[in-house]
């Protein structure tokens, strides 16, 4: 039996999200679930999808490795779109300071916060940074987590940024999740270009952008556009010259403060726009007619104790919203996709049924991946995810506790928890 194939028969529900493109407004409530189904991956892509009784009249189970899913819910593997993976040491004290009133934009202006890390990876090998970064991938793997979206950023020069992205790239060789990469160059002002916001501008544009892109290590280039970091003047140079060079583009956007993040997201075409706890009306009407996504950080709201995005208005409004951890250091420190799916759904408003379409094929659309991931179509990557429970409603009902059995990648079985003792087979 070839590795890859795999039959997965009697799922009392498979949630396919079907789709090749992002889903906006109303059309994120339809998951286009078929009750008793099952899937057929042939060399790790989806062959067939249907109910278990057609599968199995039109397909010989003896020539598959075979998945009795009775009594469990199957979705697509989940996309997180948005996170910083890679970073050398922790910031738990930090965590503490802010517990006791200190403010996430002051302590990185007084030289902590990012900058804490910056100085941290760029002390950090190669090695170090890989194991850190397999370690982490792992723990999203058993969240059912088969896409990941990494951002460089904790360099800030063109040799620590390029190990960044480096370690990312092998990271994405030899582990069962894809890894897609993203240039953050531009993530904060490092001491040294204190008041020469520009010129340190123009240094990661012209000395190091280039490199990045001419040695293919990124397919995104992001920016943190926010009040006292990066202008939208600055962040426009510098996304423009990406764009000049292949790359996509992505804005951490409107975060802390109304800045414009959103309208240059869409001014610029970019694939998506994350963060937005500020966006004002006019820049998610921009978003939505310029189909740019609005990737939601629940996690990053509540961690720093900030109102939430409107995701409920953002959907209601016609845009494709997209659900990611922001997995990070300081401003969130977790991989956790029970989480997630709890501050959506409780407090951002939104239904499960768009919780996982944010999930699944907008996140797969924030990665502009929506052709090839996000949904269970035939054509598309054999990913997966087995509930232990017959229903997706237990995913945000069990909260903060995740509810995923087993996780299938390009049609093999990477993950178990109910045979191996939740081990990464
Ligand atoms: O998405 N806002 C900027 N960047 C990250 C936080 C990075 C950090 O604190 O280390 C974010 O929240
Ligand atoms: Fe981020």
């Amino acid at each position: 039996m070839k590795k890859g194939n795999l039959l997965v028969k009697g799922a009392t529900e498979v949630v396919t999200c079907s789709g090749f493109k992002a889903k906006s407004g109303t059309e994120m409530q339809d998951l286009k679930v078929i009750y008793n189904g099952a899937v057929v991956i042939e060399d790790g892509i989806i062959k067939a999808v249907g109910t278990t009784e057609d599968i199995l009249k039109q397909y010989d189970e003896t020539q598959y490795e075979v998945i009795d899913a009775t009594g469990k819910s199957i979705l697509p593997g989940f996309v997180d779109s948005h996170t910083h993976f890679i970073f050398g040491g922790f910031r738990a004290e930090e965590f503490s300071w802010r517990l006791k009133g200190a403010n996430y934009m002051e302590i990185m202006e007084k030289g902590g916060g990012i900058l804490s890390s910056v100085r941290a990876t760029k002390e950090a090998t190669h090695e170090e940074l890989y194991k850190g970064g397999i370690k982490r991938l792992d723990s999203m793997l058993s969240f059912g987590v088969t896409t990941v979206e990494g951002k460089s950023g904790y360099g800030l020069d063109l040799e620590t940024e390029i190990k960044q992205l480096e370690v990312m790239k092998s990271i994405n060789e030899k582990h069962p999740v894809d890894v897609v990469s993203t240039f953050l160059g531009a993530h904060a002002v490092p001491t040294e270009y204190k008041g020469k916001e520009d010129e340190f501008i123009e240094y990661i544009t012209n000395d190091v952008l280039p490199l990045v892109a001419e040695r293919k290590l990124a397919e995104f280039c992001d920016i943190f556009c926010e009040k006292k970091v990066f202008s939208v003047e600055q962040s426009r140079r510098h996304l423009k010259k990406a764009k000049e060079l292949g790359l996509k583009i992505k804005i951490h956007a409107d975060e802390i403060v109304q800045l414009g993040g959103a309208e240059l997201a869409a001014e610029l075409g970019a694939i998506s726009a994350d963060h937005l706890l500020q966006a004002s009306n006019k820049g998610v009407a921009e978003m939505a007619a310029k189909g740019v996504v609005a990737t939601l950080l629940p996690g990053t709201a509540f961690s720093l104790k900030e109102d939430f995005a409107r995701g409920r208005y953002m959907i209601d409004e016609g845009c494709a919203v997209a659900l990611a951890t922001d997995l990070n250091p300081g401003s969130c420190f977790t991989e956790s996709i029970p989480l997630i799916f709890a501050l959506a759904t409780l407090y951002m408003k939104m239904t499960t049924e768009e919780a996982i379409t944010a999930f699944t094929i907008n996140g797969a659309a924030a990665v502009d991946r929506a052709d090839t991931i996000g949904s269970i179509d035939v054509g598309k990557k054999g990913d997966l995810v087995i509930l232990e429970f017959p229903s997706y409603h237990f995913i945000p009902y069990h909260i903060g506790v995740s509810t995923v059995e087993k996780v299938v990648k390009n049609g093999v079985l990477v993950f178990d928890k109910e045979n191996r003792g939740g081990k990464i087979c």
